[in-house]
């Protein structure tokens, strides 16, 4: 079993080169199933969650070519209608490949997806709009059945403006025939990221606000994409500078994706230095506790609530944090409570009432945030903390402890 082992109470300083999103690879792999012309996408994470969906398009029939984070995604064997049932339900987001597979093949079969723990995490919203656009769905055994011999353009408000469902909708109806007119979509990053992408490869899609316009296709052809940088890594690495009172610059980054998260951060008095394409945080005077909300973007974003616990939990006074779109965000508090922290948690709410000093403990990480906010939580700790189940900080953080080490925490990895 791997454990990370951290000597807590050092404060980092230093620079660390931000990856591409993970969240925005992920949908740009699964869009080369739209076409059999090559896609090639740089800047592309090396990630468990990023070998996972190259593993599912590979087993569809795709010659995928990975060389460092280039990554290049060809016609191969001919496309196969049926999703790989491991890699599926390893990764929710391998569940994208239902829409440009109907809408290619006129046929897919899909398991449904597993991922993260995060609460019921249900699929309702993808398969009623891919039913809006034509197809014909059944469910039987945990396996999706969906069939259309060429989608059509139709209107979809989404009761939530959903990520993976926006993803599904902007692919499967980029080949639809006519105008698809979606209403609340989500406008994150990661999902205008897939938009350019789509439109580099010949898509028709207007946004304006939350609205998107898409015009079915005949085809699309091939295109070389880079993806934008991972704001959740970013804003993770940060936390890693402001938990320590140490100095970290982020570089590589948008820093207008991280607007929420860095005016949260400043209000608990840490000083920010925003550059072109760089953020650090150094300390400033007193820290001061806050109340925040989880929102879609531009809200503050979900996954970076446990980490910011982690952070709020050093900063004496009353914090609270509101969830609003994972109920299951908090599989971290328990762990966290276990090192110190003073949580409480009513319903989406969380209390923290912050301590002068963390302590350390073993502790599991449950999903990736949650594992990021522990090993925070450690570095801010006194004595050696022990966090284990890495496999899930895996399929979101690339080298998470050179990077730390970089940045001159006293973190290794072992295999006992
Ligand atoms: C994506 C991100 C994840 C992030 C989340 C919210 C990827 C690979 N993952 O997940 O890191 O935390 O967005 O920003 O990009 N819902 C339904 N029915 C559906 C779909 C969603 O009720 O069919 C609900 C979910 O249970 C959740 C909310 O909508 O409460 C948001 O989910 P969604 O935006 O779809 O998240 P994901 O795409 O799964």
């Amino acid at each position: 079993m791997e454990s990370l082992r951290i000597e807590g109470g050092v404060p980092l300083s230093g620079t660390v080169r931000i990856d591409g999103a993970k969240n925005a690879a992920l949908p740009a792999c699964v869009a080369a199933l739209l076409t059999d012309e090559p896609i090639v996408l740089h800047r592309v994470p090396q990630l468990r969650d990023v070998s996972t969906i190259l593993y599912t398009l590979g087993a569809l029939g795709k010659r995928v070519v990975r060389h460092g984070d280039h990554v290049a995604i060809a016609a191969g064997s001919g496309l196969s209608s049926e999703a790989d049932p491991y890699s599926v339900r390893q990764m929710r987001a391998s569940f994208l490949v239902l829409g440009p597979l109907v809408a290619r093949l006129g046929e897919a079969v899909v398991p449904l997806p597993g991922g993260c723990r995060l609460g019921a995490r249900p699929i309702d919203l993808h398969l009623r709009a891919l039913r809006t656009l034509g197809a014909r769905i059944e469910e039987r055994e945990g396996i999706v059945h969906a069939r259309a011999e060429r989608l059509h353009g139709a209107r979809i408000d989404l009761p939530l403006p959903s990520v993976g469902a926006t993803e599904q909708i902007l692919m499967a109806a980029s080949l639809a025939a006519g105008e698809t007119v979606l209403t609340n979509a989500s406008i994150e990053p990661e999902v205008l990221d897939l938009v350019r992408l789509l439109q580099e490869m010949g898509a028709e899609i207007g946004v304006s606000g939350r609205e998107m316009r898409i015009v079915g296709r005949e085809r699309l052809h091939a295109a070389e994409h880079t993806v934008i940088p991972d704001r959740h890594e970013a804003g993770t690495y940060l936390l890693a500078g402001a938990i320590t009172k140490g100095r970290v610059t982020v570089s590589g980054v948008e820093s207008d994706a991280l607007k929420a998260f860095l005016g949260a951060l400043r209000e608990t008095g840490t000083r920010i230095l925003v550059e072109e394409d760089a953020v650090t945080v150094e300390p400033g005077g007193t820290a001061r506790p806050i109340s925040i909300a989880t929102a879609p973007y531009p809200g503050f974003p979900t996954d970076l609530h446990p980490q910011f616990a982690a952070y709020l939990s050093t900063i004496p006074g009353l914090s609270r944090i509101e969830e609003r779109i994972f109920e299951s965000r908090f599989a971290y508090v328990d762990a966290l409570c276990a090192m110190g922290a003073q949580l409480s948690r009513t319903g989406t709410t969380l209390t923290i009432e912050g301590v002068e000093t963390l302590r350390s403990a073993a502790v599991s990480a449950t999903d990736i945030r949650a594992g990021a906010a522990l090993v925070l939580a450690g570095l801010a700790a006194e004595g050696y903390t022990c966090v284990t189940e890495l496999e899930h900080i895996d399929r979101g953080y690339s080298c998470l402890e050179g990077k730390l080490e970089n940045l001159g925490a006293r973190i290794e990895r072992r295999s006992d």
